[in-house]
């Protein structure tokens, strides 16, 4: 999987458990990401639906959640992926931006994505494999990226896995039958149909998502955007919509419609204590669901914090924040549902659950 800003590694476990404790068969994962979550419920035999307004959690979705690995021609999926591993590089629109304006792939590699994206458009566009090859070459290029895990700056000096080659690998594929959506929560939540379980675990601040890895967004739709400033940014980023997740002034609004427009038996939200909402205000948004209890799990901040901030050049120009936060889970709906879901984190001890508050 991809490095991801706000990638809930961490709380996986959790989640599955309160997952399987609900006794939920159906499952949400609304703002998916790199569907780590949904394929945590997929795992557990849940039929999951993935959301999110990126291409590039689209194609991930595509791949994990919504393609079943018992109906994959595993022979041709082989293939093409060494055929796909075997092309000498080919510089294009790859490497001229991302190599050669910006810094995020040393030439050799930058030129490989170049000729495998282009094969997958030539070979492979709108077969069951596309997603699954998209997929395998994002991740592959994740691994040799020369970035602090986010495509707004690159790194001054090449970052050591950067000289690594480029190499294919076979998606870890689940078995079982998916769907995968990609558009805005805020818009689908009313029509997305009915849950037993729906996770949330939207944007915590104004950094875009589609901003932060506009270089995955430009490789899955391969349209040879216009570029600007120092990042190299998709024209789309400056000109298009930005999601209501993104601002202080609409997050709230945004959120409380979309838990309230869900239809859900047991709704999860996660969240954390450095964004735009409070506690208070979080749980009274899931208060229209019914019982509210609240989980608290502190968590090592982000990298980027802890190295502190630096300018282009990669001089430090800014202090080291905090270096620890708060991640809330909170779980709402009707009192029994939400006790037994759970049940088996508060017969655990008192950590991780240290907060419960009702609504
Ligand atoms: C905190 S991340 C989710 C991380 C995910 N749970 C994981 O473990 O990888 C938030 C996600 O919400 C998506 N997102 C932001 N605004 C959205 C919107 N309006 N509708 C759907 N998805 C949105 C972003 O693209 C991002 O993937």
């Amino acid at each position: 999987m991809i490095k991801y800003l706000g990638s809930k590694r961490r709380l996986v476990p959790v989640l599955r458990a309160l997952f399987e404790a609900s006794g939920a068969r159906t499952a949400l994962d609304l703002f998916t990401g790199t569907t780590r979550v949904a394929q945590a419920f997929k795992e557990a035999g849940g039929l999951v639906t993935a959301v999110d307004c990126t291409r590039f959690a689209a194609v991930f979705a595509e791949c994990y959640v919504a393609t079943d690995a018992r109906a994959v021609d595993r022979h041709a999926l082989e293939e093409a992926l060494a055929g796909l591993d075997e092309l000498p590089g080919v510089p294009g629109y790859v490497t001229e931006t991302f190599s050669r304006r910006a810094r995020y792939f040393q030439p050799h590699n930058a030129a490989r994505i170049d000729a495998v994206r282009e094969a997958i458009a030539s070979h492979y566009a709108g077969s069951p494999l596309e997603p699954l090859l998209l997929t395998s070459l994002l991740e592959a290029a994740d691994r040799v990226d020369s970035t602090t895990g986010v495509q707004m700056a690159y790194v001054k000096k090449w970052a050591p896995r950067s000289f690594a080659p480029l190499r294919l690998r076979l998606p870890a594929l689940l078995p079982g039958a998916g769907t995968a959506v990609r558009g805005d929560a805020c818009q689908l939540a009313p029509s997305l149909g009915a849950f037993d379980f729906a996770y949330l675990d939207p944007p915590y601040n104004q950094h875009r998502y589609d901003a932060n890895y506009h270089v995955w967004e430009t490789i899955v739709a391969w349209d040879a955007p216009g570029a600007y400033g120092v990042a190299c940014k998709r024209e789309e980023i400056r000109t298009g919509p930005r999601s209501a997740f993104n601002s202080r002034r609409t997050m709230p609004g945004a959120l409380a419609q979309t838990v309230k427009d869900l239809q859900a038996d047991v709704v999860v939200l996660s969240y954390n204590d450095e964004s735009f909402l409070g506690l208070d205000e979080l749980v009274e948004i899931c208060a229209v669901r019914g019982h509210v209890e609240c989980l608290e799990f502190p968590s090592a901040r982000y990298v980027g914090a802890r190295i502190g901030i630096h300018n282009p050049a990669g001089e430090r120009v800014g202090t080291v924040g905090r270096l620890h936060n708060v991640e809330y889970v909170l779980v709402s709906g009707a009192r029994a549902d939400v006790q037994r879901t759970l049940r088996p984190l508060r017969a655990e001890g008192p950590a991780p659950a240290i907060g419960a508050t009702s609504a």
